[in-house]
């Protein structure tokens, strides 16, 4: 298709806020032996560092079971070497790595905090950290309320009872944030108990990433999009999060996951709330979380016929031959597990009523693409009866589709007349790319997030009622689907899009899932 290329303007860019350096502080991981914190939470904080955005006086702190003391430090630089794209050489990376600690203990141990509790203290003279923390809880989930409850006892958490009162302390919770809805509650409650809502912070990756925050300045910060955002010109919503990866040796963690409780809970809930929201009156946490939650609580109940399940059998991916999900390390033969789901919804408010949003998300699919798909109404097309589409596709809607990742960008596809002395109109597109726009950006979304954590913004993290209300949503679909087991598992082959069944959810529409 003949594409039209957008490029930034080079003047200097608007800034909504400027730069600021968090207070001093250490970071203390929870679960710091698994992979999370060396791939992503450390090579995050080195970027961090070396854009100057670090404070001074701080360091890192690793929690985990094995006695790791004498290795962690270096296995870390390793992590940010190959996870984060580093020079081995920077000069910053050894001063950086010489603040990385470790504490080896039992996350259920009550003496462990004591000594986490004096190691944290002496770091705080060395360092100068001014008993500022940010707890990372990076551990499997059955730890996070042991971990919780613990702090509080050791008098860890809320600075106003335990600290000198000029302190702060944070939380950052990982995802899953519970297994369902009243899983999720129980949890709030525990959290709730020990910490004060302003001090944590429940992290989705996928807020940290730019192109979903660029969503929100699309939307709000040009003139000309968003009086057609509505069900008066938008036929439907599709959002693909679609990996061609399988699970990565995490079988026991996602045997009691699956597709819905992985990512569509969260991940593709939060960008769905993205681009339905209403503007918020500021980029406060309060007003936009307040915005996000309006959205899922106006989503109607979805009914199980508007819902499909699937699960990876043996394929080629990427020219490879790769196992079925059943035969993975650690999964259960038999395994009832989806690896992916596909729902349909609407939003019933003045804005979306009637425009059907489709969801699709799994693993093992045709390619790692994750985006959003406008499809706007067709015009009365009269005026152009007698015109033919090229290739005899009839003439095509306007589609815009925001590419979250990878290849970051925007593109609007609309019709053009086809030089010549036929009317033919055929599909172009105009299109916005990243990468050519701003040059190659390294940051995975941890470091916007870790950085805000630090000073103290939860504008992109997630509020007790904004997880309440999106598992509302999926434990119903849960529950019928625990009632329901289907007999033809696995149903779409490695490498393929998913299901047969999700074809006909569209079509029963008369539509179809957009070639990604
Ligand atoms: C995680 C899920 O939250 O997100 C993984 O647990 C998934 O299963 C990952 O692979 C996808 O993240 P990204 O940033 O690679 O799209």
């Amino acid at each position: 298709m003949p594409t039209t290329e957008i490029t930034a303007a080079a003047p200097a860019p608007a800034t909504v806020q400027p730069e600021r350096i968090p207070d001093p502080c250490i970071v203390v991981i929870f679960g710091a032996s698994g992979d999370l914190t060396k791939r992503k939470l450390l090579p995050a904080l080195f970027h961090l560092e070396q854009s100057g955005l670090l404070p001074k006086n701080f360091a890192v702190v690793g929690v985990a079971r094995r006695p790791l003391e004498k290795t962690f430090a270096q296995d870390m630089k390793e992590g940010i070497i190959s996870g984060g794209d580093v020079d081995p050489n920077d000069p910053k990376l050894d001063e950086f790595v010489s603040r990385i600690h470790y504490h080896a203990m039992n996350f259920d141990d009550s003496a462990g905090y004591d000594s986490l509790k004096e190691t944290l203290a002496e770091l705080d003279k060395k360092y100068g950290t001014m008993g500022n923390r940010l707890f990372y809880l990076a551990t499997a989930p059955e730890y996070f309320s042991d971990i919780i409850k613990y702090l509080g006892d050791h008098c860890m958490a809320r600075p106003r009872d335990c600290g000198d009162g000029k302190n702060w302390v944070r939380i950052i919770i990982e995802k899953p944030f519970g297994h369902d809805l009243e899983s999720a509650k129980a949890l709030n409650d525990e959290v709730n108990k020990v910490f004060d809502e302003n001090q944590i912070f429940r992290i989705d990756h996928y807020l940290g990433k730019e192109t979903v925050q660029n969503i929100l300045v699309f939307r709000f910060a040009n003139g000309i999009f968003e009086n057609v955002w509505n069900r008066n010109y938008i036929d439907h919503v599709e959002i693909t999060a679609a990996e061609n990866i399988g699970i990565e040796g995490r079988g026991p963690f996602y045997e009691t996951a699956g597709a819905l409780r992985d990512v569509v809970q969260n991940h593709v809930m939060e960008l769905l709330s993205f681009v339905a929201m209403e503007p918020p009156v500021s980029f406060q946490a309060d007003a936009v979380r307040a915005e996000k939650v309006k959205v899922w609580k106006a989503i109607q109940p979805i009914h199980p016929a508007d819902t499909v399940r699937g699960q990876y059998g043996p394929g080629i991916v990427e020219g490879k031959p790769v196992v079925g999900y059943r035969q993975e390390d650690r999964v259960h033969p038999r395994s009832q597990t989806e690896t992916y789901a596909a729902l349909r919804l609407e939003i019933e408010n003045w804005r979306w009523a009637g425009v059907p949003f489709y969801i699709r998300a799994g693993k093992r699919l045709g390619k790692r693409v994750t985006e959003i798909t406008i499809q706007f109404k067709l015009p009365p097309l009269l005026l152009f009866k007698d015109a033919q589409g090229k290739g005899g596709e009839g003439i095509r809607p306007n589609v815009l589709s925001m590419r979250i990742q990878p290849d970051e960008g925007i593109s609007l596809q609309f019709g053009a007349k086809v030089p010549g002395p036929t009317m033919t109109i055929s599909k172009v597109k105009m299109d916005f790319s990243y990468a050519q726009a701003f040059g190659k950006s390294s940051a995975n979304g941890y470091e916007r997030l870790l950085l805000d954590a630090m000073l103290g913004d939860a504008t992109l993290f997630a509020h007790r009622d904004g997880v309440e209300a999106t598992w509302a949503l999926m434990t119903p679909i849960l529950h019928a689907w625990a009632n329901d087991p289907i007999r033809d598992l696995p149903n779409y082959a490695a490498g393929t899009w998913g299901p047969a069944t999700a074809d006909a959810l569209m079509k029963s529409d008369g539509r179809k899932w957009r070639k990604l």
